[in-house]
């Protein structure tokens, strides 16, 4: 039997998102966000609201981020019940509109920072680190309809100022800060990733490499500011995690996943190194994209992150000849099916030794501590009518997934945390919808909005209590 422990530091988690737990949107001087303007019923990873998205909302439509979960309320309970699971991180980020209304003013709003300073303040009183990221798929509106959102480099400037306003009003509250969530799935969703929308005509490659490249300088120099802050912090990347394996072995179909792999690790491999990678010249090249990049710009990306954190739900599969495949329809990133891998009911595929591959890989490549910062299965829960959810599938899961992520610790890979998405349900980000659960804790609301909102744990929080307490020995 392997001698193998846990290191006790370990940071076992849960987390949320502003944009898909908190609600009251227009609350206490909160400005409209790119999210806040998606209704019910349309898939969040094809938005095509035209050229500039309206911001007049339909009145006859159902918006779920407007009230989500009500996190905005309801946080001290909800703080409450992740106290009583025993976690070590609560993850969250903070809805950059409720701190700068319109994206562009020049002081903050108060009443934004004061509900954050409270719900960090909550979680140190359970002894719970947070772990916060600034920017977690969400983007004032008014950066969308006056620049054009990451399009135009003077969102630098306004995510600089947002990001210094929070490193020193959370000073002392908060040490660990992740920059932009899932930051390569701009690549894929760029309108609910990062708020980019298209005109017609456009290349599409060229807005958002020009974006990215601003997001990438704005991610660099938050480190800088984070660090001139308080040397103590430590700040991370954070990726849509999961190795591209090819169908086959054929040579064709392994070029096919080297080259997804430098699409995806493409945005790591500059927070991480500092530089852009070697094959950037001619993927830029074949995409027909051409970077306007300002002087600074290039030293700018030398502030590289201390830690590289990813979510993991699924590894990817790539052929040379993608149309003539079975497509995995459910994944946000294009592939094909895997024909050895089971699926979840939204047709993700469950691969937990993937996680132990895509650790080793991360690790290989960068030799820098990783974070895992989400991993969970979204899937319909039933009330039991005794009242309990029984939702072993969902342990299930888990326990492959720490099993995996144990097995790659043992390899030698250098693991500061693991995070489930989510610790309470919440609204799906690609879909929208309620239905997709992830929670230890279910929460009493549909995808049309109904529900009273009540909160109830399931099975799962129970078997994840001993997990935490026992540091992954129990699964
Ligand atoms: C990640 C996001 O992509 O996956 C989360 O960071 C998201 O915001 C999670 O909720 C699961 O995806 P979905 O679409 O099932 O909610």
């Amino acid at each position: 039997m392997s001698k193998f422990r846990i290191p006790e530091d370990f940071l076992w988690g849960g987390a949320i998102s502003a944009n898909q737990a908190e609600g009251a949107y227009r609350e206490n001087g909160r400005g409209i966000s790119n999210i806040d303007l998606i209704p019910h019923g349309i898939s969040r990873m094809d938005v095509k609201l035209g050229k500039v998205p309206n911001p007049v909302l339909d009145k006859n439509a159902y918006y779920p981020s407007h009230e989500a979960i009500d996190f905005y309320h309801h946080y001290k309970e909800d703080l409450a019940l992740m106290g009583e699971l025993g976690l070590k991180v609560f993850r969250t980020s903070i809805s950059w509109s409720r701190l700068f209304p319109r994206g562009d003013e020049e002081q903050p709003n108060l009443e934004g920072i004061a509900f954050y300073r409270n719900v960090f303040k909550e979680c140190r009183k359970y002894g719970m680190e947070p772990l916060v990221t600034l920017c977690h798929f969400d983007i004032p509106e008014g950066l969308i309809r006056t620049y054009g959102s990451w399009r135009n480099r003077k969102v630098i400037d306004c995510f600089i100022r947002y990001a210094k306003v929070c490193f020193r009003e959370f000073s002392g509250l908060v040490k660990y800060w992740l920059t932009f969530n899932e930051i390569n799935i701009v690549l894929h969703s760029p309108f609910s990733g990062a708020g980019i929308a298209f005109e017609e005509g456009e290349n599409r490659n060229q807005v958002i490499y020009q974006a990215a490249h601003h997001m990438l300088v704005a991610s660099a120099l938050a480190v800088k500011a984070a660090h001139e802050q308080d040397p103590e912090i430590k700040i991370g990347c954070m990726l849509a995690g999961g190795s591209f394996y090819p169908y086959s072995c054929n040579p064709k179909d392994v070029w096919e996943s080297v080259k997804k792999e430098q699409e995806n690790l493409f945005f790591i491999d500059v927070q991480v190194r500092g530089h852009y990678p070697s094959y950037a010249g001619r993927m830029f090249e074949e995409k027909k994209v051409s970077l306007k990049i300002e002087d600074g710009d290039l030293e700018a990306l030398r502030y590289t992150v201390d830690f590289i954190s990813f979510s993991y739900y699924a590894s990817r599969c790539v052929s040379a000849d993608m149309e003539n495949k079975t497509a995995n329809d459910g994944n946000v990133v294009r592939s094909v099916k895997n024909p050895w891998l089971q699926t979840s009911q939204w047709g993700w595929a469950i691969d937990p030794l993937g996680l132990r591959t895509t650790m080793n890989q991360l690790y290989d490549r960068y030799q820098k501590p990783l974070f895992i910062v989400e991993n969970g299965l979204g899937s319909k829960d039933e009330i039991a009518e005794d009242g309990t959810i029984q939702d072993d599938y969902r342990i299930d899961y888990l326990k492959q997934h720490i099993g995996a992520m144990k097995e790659a610790m043992e390899d030698g890979v250098e693991l500061m945390g693991y995070i489930v998405w989510s610790c309470i349900d919440l609204v799906s980000a690609s879909t929208g919808e309620m239905s997709k659960r992830y929670g230890f804790v279910y929460v009493d609301r549909d995808d049309e909005g109904k529900g009273s909102l009540q909160r109830r744990k399931k099975k799962s929080f129970y078997w994840y209590q001993k997990v935490i307490k026992d540091n992954g020995e129990y699964l």
